[in-house]
């Protein structure tokens, strides 16, 4: 039930300090992570030489996100595939790759198509999904479930921070057993985890209404290019899937490294760039490659909303909006970043008087291939 929201929507991006929560829940333990469902399979995790993420849609880029901490944390090397590419190539894979599916729905079919592939290849394989009891877990030989609660909404939002969360824990998990972090870099990263129900909170409280207004004010814009770089390309990506979407907007996502070797060409005065900002403490380097890709679409009069981190004046006079998100490690900014791409994609389909939990041509839960 919809409750007292104008839309699922709106009410599952509500939910999403909860749907971070509830994954977490259970699964940790004085500092360090444990996972019920993964007892008795330390075997599998220190064999596998790698992970091939196998998801389609906005559960790919939870997959690319993912990737990132993946291999930091447990220094396996991870591929993501979209599922309906994966089995029509002859892909390498065998028993010692893991190959890790990620669905809210637990159905749907490409992903289904692309694990019982994998099987018949003997690969190991494990399911991330949000939904109990679903095809492709049933198909699996390990499930780690997110908590985000049904989905109702087409557009992925809340069941998006859970898998991206799953990921998280799940790299933590493989990291202390295969001995790539230390017990006390595994509490710092746990404790980082935990704060960050209440961060995504706090950019609803503080700046729903702000982005929702800027939406408003956008409602005729025709096109919106989002940038992001390290864990900010993939939510780059998923800024502009949501928007396309919902809002029948034209919208593309790059990786901000990339705009010099072709996007840049695109940009010309007025146009709106959502760029994410990775944060001047956790990384100068990171931080100021995209400072210095901000300032050349600002010289070419782009239309720039920074998502930066509270805090960070670098980039005010180069910016046309700023919207802010509180202070976080290099990874769990990625699960409060996308908050406002949310808001925004909700907030211009809203303004423009579109149906956000129907979006035309869409299916919640896509059952052919
Ligand atoms: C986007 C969206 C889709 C799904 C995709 C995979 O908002 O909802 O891109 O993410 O169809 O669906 P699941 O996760 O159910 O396999």
């Amino acid at each position: 039930e919809k409750g007292g929201w104008s839309s699922f929507m709106a009410k599952e991006v509500s939910e999403e300090p909860d749907a971070v929560a509830n994954t977490l829940r259970g699964r940790i333990r004085d500092g360090a992570v444990s996972i019920p469902e993964l007892d008795g399979l330390d075997d599998l995790f220190r064999d596998i030489s790698r992970v091939v993420v196998i998801a389609a849609g906005t559960a790919a880029y939870a997959g690319m996100v993912g990737k990132y901490a993946i291999e930091a944390w447990a220094r396996v090397p991870v591929d993501v595939e979209l599922a309906h590419e994966f089995h029509y190539r002859d892909p390498v894979i065998g028993p010692d790759t893991l190959v890790m599916s990620i669905s809210q729905s637990g159905e749907t079919m490409d992903t289904l198509m692309a694990v019982k592939f994998a099987r018949e290849r003997g690969a190991r394989t494990l399911s991330i999904c949000n939904t109990q009891g679903a095809t492709i877990p049933r198909e699996s030989d390990a499930i780690v479930y997110t908590h985000a609660g049904p989905e109702v909404a087409v557009a992925s939002t809340k069941a998006f921070v859970a898998q991206i969360t799953a990921q998280y824990l799940l790299a933590l998990h493989i990291a202390a057993i295969r001995g790539t972090l230390s017990a006390t870099e595994i509490a710092q990263h746990v404790l980082e985890l935990e704060a960050v129900p209440e961060r995504i909170q706090h950019i609803l409280d503080t700046e729903q209404a702000r982005i929702e207004q800027l939406a408003h004010w956008m409602a005729d814009t025709r096109s919106v290019l989002f940038l992001g770089r390290h864990v900010g390309y993939p939510i780059a990506l998923e800024g502009a899937l949501k928007l396309k979407e919902i809002s029948y907007i034209h919208a593309e996502g790059f990786a901000a490294g990339e705009l010099k070797h072709g996007p840049i060409a695109l940009i010309e005065p007025g146009q709106p760039v959502f760029v994410i900002v990775p944060s001047p403490r956790e990384s100068a380097l990171l931080h100021s490659k995209v400072v210095s890709n901000i300032r050349e679409i600002h010289a070419r009069g782009a239309r720039v909303i920074a998502i930066a981190e509270e805090g960070d004046a670098s980039v005010l006079p180069i910016s046309d909006e700023v919207l802010r998100i509180p202070l976080s490690g290099p990874m769990s900014q990625a699960l409060l970043a996308v908050v406002p791409l949310h808001i925004f994609a909700m907030g211009l389909a809203t303004a423009k008087g579109l149906d956000v939990d129907q979006p035309r041509n869409l299916a919640k839960s896509v059952t052919v291939e």
